[in-house]
């Protein structure tokens, strides 16, 4: 028998039954609180609000640890690759040598995006942000491939999903091209994913492409990192917008929309363009982190703070040494890197961070490194959103499966009580 919480009101007693989990929170189950009280709950933000019960990413806030499918995130970064990952967030397990050699073949076969597509990018001045172009690519993706996904028929949902898997990293790089005024590239069937995306990318039509290798083995590590994260404002995005039974590409496109805030992924564009403002303004740490921490300025430490971590960000070490790695590898001295860790330095030691338990987050290095690679800083968000890809899709894919009922939170009113219309000239 599962345990219960019991609630009085109105002079009487209501029972409602916890649900369980494997690890990590329990929950009150509250299907029937309504109709038995006419209550509902209120948590603005939903802070302390489980929206449903998933088996592909845990993460532990106060412990600071991260979990796909049970694998710890250090092992995963460490030992796997990015297309290894998709197969393992999206099928549940590890893929045997076989079945990620034929995930790969059924990527590549849909990696060439339809020409027209070009037209829709053209459109755009180069000034656009990539986010807002991204955006709108993933969804004409519908114009083009439009039947809805069957989710009761495996192959159907596997077509959909291998599709978008290979069709993003193109548009990801075509956003990219456009910005600086580049031909563009197509997808390389022979390369693994990210020599390919690296091509797509970088390559000039007018000298043969040096690929260096810790280049390209930083950028697969960076999107494993970002792969999954649960219920973050993103994921839950895409899954609201699938329980209307909304396609998958206008479902990603969503929750490329939602990504792009500052709050959410944009924050590893906002950290450089702090970075690079304090070291601007002479580099007086403190001042800044005193304005971090005063009420009467808007002013936060971008990449700093998480709604559930409580304690170091494991993705934030693992990328830190990425950086440190990839920067002795190239011989880099890098100013805003060292600017960063004192920052880091700084803020760890500071009454008000230790207090709210504010640590650096995923974005706090990871824009450092893109730079590095020659990224320009408004492509940082499409370089988070291609490494979220797998988990979005992975997240839609377990709520269009388990039937979930459309996505429709109540509220608690508080505007005007029923009032007569007045004409306009009674007015
Ligand atoms: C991502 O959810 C995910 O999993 C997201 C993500 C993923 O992989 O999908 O991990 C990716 O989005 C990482 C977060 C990137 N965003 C930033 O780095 C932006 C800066 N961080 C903050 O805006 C903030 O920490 C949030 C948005 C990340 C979390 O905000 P919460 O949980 O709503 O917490 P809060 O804003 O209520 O802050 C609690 C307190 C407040 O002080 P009080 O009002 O209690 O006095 O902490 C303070 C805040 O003012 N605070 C900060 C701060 N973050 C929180 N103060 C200074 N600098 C900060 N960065």
């Amino acid at each position: 028998m599962s345990d219960t919480v019991k609630i009085q009101y109105n002079g009487k007693e209501y029972e409602y039954p916890i649900v369980d989990s494997v690890i990590g929170d329990k929950g009150i189950n509250i299907n029937k609180l309504r109709d038995d009280t006419g209550l509902i709950t209120l948590d603005i933000g939903y802070k302390n609000t489980g929206a449903t019960k998933s088996k592909i990413t845990y993460l532990d806030g106060d412990l600071g640890q991260l979990y796909y499918r049970g694998y710890p995130i250090e092992q995963i970064a460490e030992k796997s690759t990015f297309t290894e990952v998709m197969y393992l967030l999206l099928e549940g397990e590890l893929p045997k040598k076989d079945q990620l050699l034929q995930f790969e073949a059924d990527i590549k076969k849909n990696s060439l995006v339809s020409e027209e597509m070009k037209q829709i990018l053209k459109s755009f001045p180069r000034s656009a942000h990539p986010m807002g172009v991204l955006s709108t690519l993933t969804s004409a993706l519908t114009a083009f491939n439009p039947h809805a996904v069957n989710v009761k028929s495996e192959r159907d949902l596997y077509n959909a999903y291998t599709m978008l898997l290979a069709k993003f990293p193109v548009l990801c790089a075509w956003t990219y091209r456009l910005k600086l005024g580049l031909p563009l590239n197509y997808s390389n069937n022979s390369l693994d994913y990210p020599h390919n995306f690296y091509q797509m990318m970088f390559r000039k039509p007018t000298e043969e492409l040096e690929v260096d290798e810790v280049v390209v083995n930083a950028i697969d590590k960076l999107l494993i990192l970002h792969a999954d994260h649960e219920q973050n404002c993103s994921a839950s995005t895409v899954r609201m917008v699938g329980s209307a039974h909304t396609g998958l590409f206008a479902s990603i496109s969503a929750g490329v929309s939602a990504l792009w805030g500052p709050l959410h992924g944009g924050a590893n564009q906002a950290v450089i363009e702090m970075l690079e403002m304090i070291q601007k303004d002479g580099g007086d740490l403190q001042k800044w982190i005193d304005k971090a921490k005063s009420k009467d300025d808007d002013f936060r430490l971008m990449g700093f703070g998480h709604r559930v971590y409580r304690n170091f960000d494991p993705r934030a070490k693992v990328i830190k040494k990425v950086a440190d790695d990839l920067f002795e590898k190239l011989g880099i001295q890098d100013e805003t890197l060292e600017i960063a860790k004192k920052l880091e330095e700084v803020a760890l030691n500071d009454p008000y961070f230790i207090e709210k338990k504010l640590y650096p987050n995923v974005d706090f290095y990871s824009g450092i490194i893109y730079r590095v690679l020659g990224i320009p800083t408004e492509m940082f968000t499409v370089m988070f959103a291609l490494g979220r890809l797998p988990g979005w899709i992975a997240q839609w894919k377990e709520m269009r499966m388990s039937g979930e009922p459309i996505n429709r939170p109540r509220q608690i009113y508080v505007g005007n009580p029923q009032r007569d219309y007045v004409h306009i000239n009674d007015r």
